[in-house]
C-alpha cells in the first residue's frame, strides 16, 4: 500500500480532532492514507461523532486521508504502521473514582499519581497487552505510540511483558513546558528547548535554551516571580518557594507540585471538590460541551475549546514524533523509551522520559550522565513504584499492589494504603478481572 496506514485505539476520544489536526498540517511530508478510528461498543456513539467531524475536517484540508471507523481491532490493526493508544479504562466515571476516594482518606486523588495512577495503571496496563499482542499477530513492524495514562507505567509494561519493542509512551507534559517557557519569556516556541531527563509526570528541565543559549538561570529567576508560571489546566499554580527553586537548580514538571507541595495541594484539591466536584467532572462537562460542537455538520475544524483540557498540544508531540520517525529526521524530541544507560541511576531496560534524537529506527536517547543528587532519590522511587505496580497489573496480585500503594511517596502509611486498595479494588472491580479471579 502506498503511504501510511495510522490506527488510533481510542479513536473516540474529545482529544481524536486535535490529532487530525496535526496529521493535515503535516501530510506534505507524513503521508497518512488510512486512518483508522476504533473503539468498543460502548464509545460507539462518540466515535461516530468525532468520526463525522475528522472526516469533514479532512476535506475542508484537502487532503486524501480515508478515515475509517471500526468497533473491530483487529480488523484495523492488519497491516498498520503506526498505532496509537488513547484509552480510558472504565471512561470518566473510573477516573471519578480515582480522584474523589483517596480524598476521603486525605491522601491526593489524582488522575496518574498516587492511588489513582495506581488504579488508572491496574485498569489499562492489561488492556494495552492485549493490544499489543493483537500487534504481534497483526502488524508486528508497527510502532506503537502511547498515550493512555500513566503513560510511564504502562511503557515500562510494555517493554516488560510483551514483545512489541517498537514502542514509545508519549505525554504532553515536556512540550507544555516548553510553551510555558516561550510564554514566560515572551518569545515564539520554537526558539526554547529543554534538555529533559525523568520519568512521566516526573520528569525535570536539566538545562532551558533560547535560540541555542543557555538559560536555565534567568528562566528559573522568573518562574519564582510568576503565578502562572508553567502549568497545565488541570493542575492549579500555587507558586513556588523562591530559595527552594533556587537551590534545585533544575526546572520542576507541573506534576512535581504534588510531591514538593503536598499538603497544600491536598487543601486546594479539597477546596476544589467541595466548590466543583472532581476534575473527572469537570471534564465530563467540557466533554458534554465539545460533543455538542462535534455534532454540528457546520463544523470542520478544531475548535478552540480543546485547549481547556490538560492534554492540550499532545497532537504536537504524537504527530512530531511520528514524523520523525517516519522521516528519519534525526530531531531532539522528549519521549518515553527505554533507558539504555541514558539515566546511570535507571536500570537500563526500564522506561525513562528524556530528551531523544528520532530516527526512522526510533527514538534514541541523549545520555545524560545522572541526575542532580537531591531529586535522584525520588526519581526511583516513582520507578520502583511503577515496576511493582505494573507487576501487580500483570499478576492480579494482591500484595503487590498493596506494596505498590505502600511504597508510592503520596501515601502516608501501610494502614491507609490497605484501606484505599480495599475500597479502590471494591469500585474498580468491574475493571480489574485479574484481582478477583483468584481467590485471596
Ligand atoms: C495533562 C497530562 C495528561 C493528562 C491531562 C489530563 O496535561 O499530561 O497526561 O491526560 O493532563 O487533562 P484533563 O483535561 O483530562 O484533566
Amino acid at each position: 500500500m502506498e503511504g501510511i496506514k495510522m490506527v488510533t485505539i481510542g479513536g473516540g476520544s474529545s482529544y481524536t480532532p486535535e490529532l487530525v489536526e496535526g496529521l493535515i498540517q503535516r501530510y506534505h511530508e507524513l503521508p497518512v492514507r488510512e486512518l483508522w478510528l476504533v473503539d468498543i461498543p460502548e464509545g460507539a456513539e462518540k466515535l461516530n461523532m468525532v468520526g463525522a467531524l475528522a472526516k469533514r475536517m479532512v476535506k475542508r484540508a484537502g487532503v486524501p486521508v480515508d478515515i475509517y471507523l471500526s468497533l473491530d481491532r483487529e480488523e484495523a490493526l492488519r497491516d498498520a504502521d503506526f498505532v496509537t493508544t488513547q484509552i480510558r479504562v472504565g471512561l470518566l466515571e473510573a477516573r471519578a473514582k480515582d480522584e474523589a476516594i483517596p480524598l476521603k482518606y486525605e491522601v491526593i486523588g489524582q488522575e496518574t499519581n498516587g492511588p489513582g495512577g495506581l488504579f488508572k495503571g491496574l485498569r489499562t496496563i492489561p488492556v494495552v497487552l492485549d493490544i499489543c499482542k493483537d500487534m504481534e499477530k497483526l502488524c508486528p513492524d508497527a510502532w506503537l505510540i502511547n498515550f493512555s495514562n500513566p503513560a510511564g507505567m504502562v511503557t515500562e509494561a510494555v517493554l516488560h511483558y510483551s514483545n512489541i519493542t517498537k514502542t514509545v509512551g508519549l505525554c504532553n507534559v515536556p512540550i507544555g513546558m516548553e510553551r510555558g517557557i516561550a510564554e514566560l519569556l515572551q518569545v515564539e516556541p520554537n526558539r526554547v528547548r529543554i534538555d529533559f531527563a525523568g520519568l512521566n509526570h516526573m520528569v525535570y528541565g536539566l538545562e532551558v535554551y533560547l535560540d541555542g543559549m543557555a538559560v536555565k538561570e534567568q528562566v528559573l529567576e522568573k518562574l519564582v516571580h510568576s503565578r502562572d508560571g508553567i502549568t497545565m489546566k488541570n493542575i492549579v499554580d500555587l507558586g513556588w518557594e523562591k530559595e527552594f527553586i533556587q537551590a534545585l537548580n533544575l526546572l520542576p514538571c507541573p506534576y512535581h507540585r504534588y510531591y514538593y507541595q503536598t499538603s497544600k495541594m491536598l487543601d486546594e484539591e479539597k477546596k476544589d471538590f467541595e466548590a466543583k466536584g472532581s476534575r473527572a467532572q469537570v471534564v465530563k462537562e467540557l466533554e458534554k460541551e465539545l460533543f455538542e460542537m462535534y455534532r454540528d455538520p457546520e463544523l470542520d475544524v478544531k475548535p478552540p475549546q480543546l485547549k481547556e483540557r490538560g492534554g492540550a498540544y499532545y497532537s504536537e508531540a504524537a504527530c512530531n514524533l511520528i514524523n520523525s520517525i517516519y522521516n528519519d529526521k534525526r530531531d531532539i524530541q522528549p519521549v518515553n523509551v527505554r533507558n539504555n544507560g541514558a539515566i546511570k541511576s535507571i536500570p537500563d531496560e526500564s522506561a525513562v522520559e528524556v530528551s531523544c534524537i528520532i530516527t526512522k529506527d526510533g527514538p534514541k536517547p541523549i545520555t545524560l550522565g545522572d541526575l542532580p543528587v537531591a531529586v535522584r532519590g525520588l526519581v526511583q522511587q516513582i520507578k520502583s513504584f511503577e515496576r511493582v505496580a505494573a507487576e501487580a497489573a500483570v499478576t492480579g496480585d494482591y500484595q503487590k499492589a498493596l506494596l505498590a500503594m505502600t511504597i508510592n511517596p503520596l501515601v502516608p502509611s501501610d494502614t491507609i494504603a490497605k484501606e484505599i486498595l480495599d475500597e479502590m479494588l471494591e469500585a474498580h472491580k468491574e475493571y480489574l478481572p485479574l484481582f478477583f479471579t483468584k481467590v485471596r
